[in-house]
């Protein structure tokens, strides 16, 4: 009779008390418990408020995944990398071989550069983010052929410090050959964001990378012959004003020039910017003239050929792909170390500029006709004013500086390098069925 309460309420306030009583109790005798319940809840609450809850989860996720699969990471996916990137022994040889970290490499210079590498012995891991700026299936085309030649190319954007980190705890890399960026100077007017992302906060991740890294590598880059934008004094200089783009795609290469200059002030980075003028060639690019002009004249259909004001002429410093890749190899056997270490300059280091031109401008009337010749099919032209899209009227390299100090060369003429490139075209386009699907023409003379 005593737990039957007098009045409902007297009875609600001495059930709460007893409960409290209790609970205490209960508390008190599992505070360890209660502690370790505490934490894990308030580890809880800090993981959901964390401001990249996904990049954590993504990148420790990327880690485990195995090579072979985008993305990246795993015990397979390194040895694959290092084994790419490790040099040939050759006990005889009198020049030391590097290890180049090759962005770009799915790309037209990149592909070559990546195979003359490996085929002289050198260590090379490419890096590319297969983009659709053009045609992606040329581009794992290229990628195939360098597989079979031994050379990895890490599926990956320039802009994953992750990514870019990892590569550089897998691999002591000796040098870089930078050569990612968002090419072609017409695409600006469509997607000018990418030529920001690629080609200013892209060199700037890579850079980033590179002076981190222990040992720091040597960078050597490829600017663009666009940066000397309006000037008119002919051949193009290194020392010549580069102050006024014509394009956005020069105003990032020439932004680019800057950025090196600081990260070599700043961090002791060895660094070479190469200024390479219309680089042409077999497994070129699609949306360069040279290319969509030899497409449209084997189906028949109108090309148009630029003219300057008062009927003048629009030339180009033409320079062939094997000219080129002798530049860029030069620039990597010749480039000093690094001098910085942990990220901090312990001396002044090697910062270099150079054209790498053909020194010989030939008009876009002549190309044409050299294509014609070639292909031996008439062109049907469209002779036109010149767009204010970007594209410049002239450009001719002084290529004296190189010619000194890298020992550069260009050997190949015009019509000698458009017989390789129309030798090539046919062969490869003669073997997909559909000629229309493989080549989307964005169009544009230089880049
Ligand atoms: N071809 C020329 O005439 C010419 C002239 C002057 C300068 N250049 C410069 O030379 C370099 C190579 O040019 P190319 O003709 O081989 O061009 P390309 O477009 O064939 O090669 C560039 C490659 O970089 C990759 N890439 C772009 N952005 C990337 C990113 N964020 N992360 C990872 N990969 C990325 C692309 O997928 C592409 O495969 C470029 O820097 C270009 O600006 C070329």
């Amino acid at each position: 009779m005593d737990a039957v309460p007098s009045t409902p309420g007297k009875f609600k306030t001495e059930r709460a008390y007893y409960q409290r009583l209790l609970l205490q109790r209960w508390i008190h005798n599992h505070r360890l418990f209660v502690s370790v319940l505490i934490g894990f809840a308030f580890l809880a609450v800090v993981l959901l408020l964390s401001p990249h809850p996904s990049s954590s989860l993504t990148s420790s996720r990327r880690h485990l995944s195995t090579y072979g699969h985008a993305p990246w990471g795993g015990p397979a996916w390194e040895k694959h990398v290092r084994a790419s990137a490790s040099p040939r022994v050759r006990p005889s040889s009198s020049r030391r071989s590097i290890s180049v970290l090759v962005t770009g490499a799915g790309g037209f210079v990149g592909s070559h550069a990546s195979l003359a590498l490996k085929r002289r012995g050198d260590g090379v891991l490419g890096l590319d983010n297969f983009n659709d700026y053009y045609d992606t299936s040329l581009k794992r085309a290229r990628q195939a052929l360098l597989e079979r030649a031994g050379v990895f190319v890490v599926e990956g954007d320039i802009n994953d410090p992750d990514l870019l980190r990892k590569l550089f705890d897998v691999v002591p890399f000796t040098h870089v050959l930078h050569l990612a960026a968002q090419a072609g100077v017409r695409y600006a007017l469509r997607d000018p964001a990418s030529y920001v992302r690629s080609n200013v906060a892209g060199l700037v991740a890579v850079l980033e990378a590179a002076r981190s890294a222990t040992p720091q590598p040597a960078i050597v880059w490829a600017s663009s012959s666009s940066v000397y934008g309006l000037n008119s004094k002919v051949p193009f200089s290194e020392s010549d004003r580069t102050d006024r783009p014509a394009s956005l795609y020069a105003a990032t290469k020439k932004a680019g020039e800057e950025i090196a200059h600081a990260y070599n002030h700043i961090y002791g980075l060895s660094i070479t910017g190469l200024r390479f003028f219309t680089v042409y060639g077999p497994w070129g690019r699609p949306d360069m003239a040279y290319f969509f002009f030899t497409k449209d004249i084997l189906r028949g259909k109108p090309i148009s050929v630029y003219e300057g004001p008062d009927h003048t002429t629009v030339a180009r410093d033409f320079t062939y792909i094997d000219d080129i890749v002798r530049g860029c190899l030069a620039a990597l056997d010749t480039a000093q170390k690094s001098t910085g270490t942990g990220g901090k300059k312990r001396g002044p280091a090697q910062l270099r500029t150079y054209n790498l031109g053909n020194t010989t401008p030939v008009p876009v009337g002549d190309l044409v006709a050299i294509l014609e010749r070639l292909l031996k099919v008439k062109a049907i032209r469209k002779v036109m004013k010149m767009p204010r899209n970007g594209d410049v009227q002239f450009t001719h390299a002084n290529i004296s500086l190189a010619q000194r100090e890298l020992g550069y060369r260009p050997t190949t003429d015009l019509h000698t390098g458009l017989k390789k490139f129309v030798r090539w075209y046919l062969d490869y386009y003669s073997r997909s069925s559909s000629l229309g699907k493989k080549i989307s023409g964005i169009g544009g003379l230089s880049s």
